[in-house]
C-alpha cells in the first residue's frame, strides 16, 4: 500500500449533490488518477453539515474546509493543494488550529 498522505472527502449530501457534487467528486478521482496521485484518497461523504457551502470539500490531515467548490476549484484543490501542499486560501471556510477550527 503506497503512503497515505491526504484524504479529501466530497460532499455528496442532498445540497452539495443540486449544486453538481457527483460530477466534482467524477472530478476529483479523474484528476487525482491522472496525475498518479497514490498518495491520496478521495471518499464521498454525506452531509458534512456546511449546506451554506455547497459543494463542500474537507482535506486532511491538515483540516481545511474547502467551500463554493466548482469545477475550476478542483483543479486549485488538486494541482495545488493535493500536488504542492499549497492550501488555496481563497476557497477556504475553515482550517483545524490549536485543536480548534477557525473560521475564514
Ligand atoms: S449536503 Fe454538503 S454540506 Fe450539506
Amino acid at each position: 500500500m503506497h503512503r497515505l498522505t491526504y484524504h479529501v472527502l466530497v460532499c455528496n449530501g442532498g445540497c452539495c449533490h443540486r449544486e453538481g457534487g457527483e460530477h466534482l467528486l467524477q472530478m476529483f478521482r479523474r484528476e487525482v488518477t491522472r496525475l498518479n496521485g497514490d498518495h491520496i484518497r478521495i471518499t464521498e461523504t454525506r452531509c458534512t453539515g456546511r449546506c451554506v457551502d455547497s459543494c463542500s470539500v474537507v482535506v486532511y490531515p491538515q483540516g481545511v474546509w474547502y467551500r463554493n467548490v466548482t469545477q475550476e476549484s478542483v483543479h486549485a484543490i488538486v494541482q495545488g493543494h493535493l500536488f504542492r501542499g499549497e492550501i488555496q486560501q481563497e476557497l477556504v471556510s475553515y482550517t483545524y488550529q490549536l485543536q480548534n477550527f477557525i473560521e475564514h
